[in-house]
């Protein structure tokens, strides 16, 4: 009977914040464990990697849901993608505006609809026919940081189509979150949820809603990826690890041998990903300066800022 087994992510990147905020995020991704894992107790793997991931969303701490950074024109467009192992089902959206919580929306397209992922206006209808809570505008401090990053635009120092992904790279403002989890029954799924990189042009998808770059789940492993899109999307990080799992590498060898490749095709300071396996073993990685993760079972729990060694 496998161990029941979640773990979060708060995002890959340089945490440079003050520290009550780094002390407020460390708070909200162990409040957002333990929310999880009262549901992995009583539900499923799927259903804790969506709670937790939609608790991160809430706290506003990260670059996800209510912390979502802003697109270029100040609008914020969000990606999210969630899989349950067990189905082979997913649900995806893509620089989605309306909903509170993408990754509950992405839920209802993988349980509610025919379809993987949902985009713009079409996801936007679709949360609002559902139902779901809608976001509120941004935040004071969500607007000073974009007023600011204006004024390096403005003063040349970031161009309309280019300069925001190494701004990113710079800043480290990676902090989408994310969660694996395995289940009492053996099933494992992802979640994954992202507001993307600052001064996106609109319209910009990233890794979050792309299976097999941002999030996978299978019979044998779940994985979700942080960082920068552009770079997890061509390397499709997540799909490969399970590929490896799959040959019968341990889940800790097909981490590094990830991390490795990743690192030399597209360089430091670009990616990090938590992993499961069907034996509740797990896989942390990072090639940034730091990752916020969160470790739980149901007699061990812990939260960490990782720094790269
Ligand atoms: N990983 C978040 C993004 O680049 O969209």
């Amino acid at each position: 009977m496998p161990k029941p087994l979640l773990i979060l992510h708060g995002g890959a990147g340089r945490w440079r914040a003050p520290k009550d905020r780094i002390d407020k995020a460390l708070r909200d991704i162990y409040n957002a464990l333990e929310h999880g894992l009262r549901f992995l107790k009583s539900g499923s793997a799927l259903e804790a990697v969506v709670e937790a991931v939609a608790y991160m969303e809430d706290s506003g701490s990260f670059n996800a849901g209510l912390g979502s950074i802003l697109s270029i024109n100040g609008i914020r467009e969000m990606d999210a993608g969630v899989m349950d192992g067990y189905s082979m089902r997913i649900g995806a959206v893509a620089a989605t505006r309306y909903p509170k919580n993408p990754v509950r929306l992405a839920k209802v397209i993988l349980e509610k609809t025919d379809h993987v992922i949902l985009a713009g206006s079409g996801a936007d209808f679709l949360a609002e026919r559902m139902g779901l809570e809608k976001m509120p505008p941004p935040s004071n401090d969500i607007i000073r940081r974009y007023n600011e990053l204006i004024e390096k635009y403005k003063k040349g120092e970031i161009t309309y189509f280019k300069g925001n992904i190494e701004l990113a790279k710079e800043l480290g403002l990676l902090d989408t979150v994310g969660a694996v989890a395995l289940d009492q029954d053996g099933r494992l799924a992802s979640a994954v949820s992202t507001g993307g990189v600052w001064l996106k042009l609109p319209g910009r998808v990233g890794d979050s809603p792309i299976p097999g770059a941002g999030f996978w789940a299978d019979d044998l492993v779940a994985v979700a990826a942080t960082g920068l899109g552009e770079v997890i999307i061509r390397s499709m990080p997540s799909i490969r690890l399970s590929i490896l799992v799959h040959q019968g590498y341990s889940i800790s060898k097909s981490g590094e041998l990830i991390l490795d490749y990743v690192t030399r095709m597209c360089g430091l300071n670009t990616i990090g990903f938590i992993a499961v396996d069907r034996n509740g073993e797990e896989y942390i990685g990072f090639n940034t300066e730091h990752m916020m993760i969160a470790y739980g079972s149901f007699d061990k729990k812990y939260a960490k800022l990782l720094s790269r060694q």
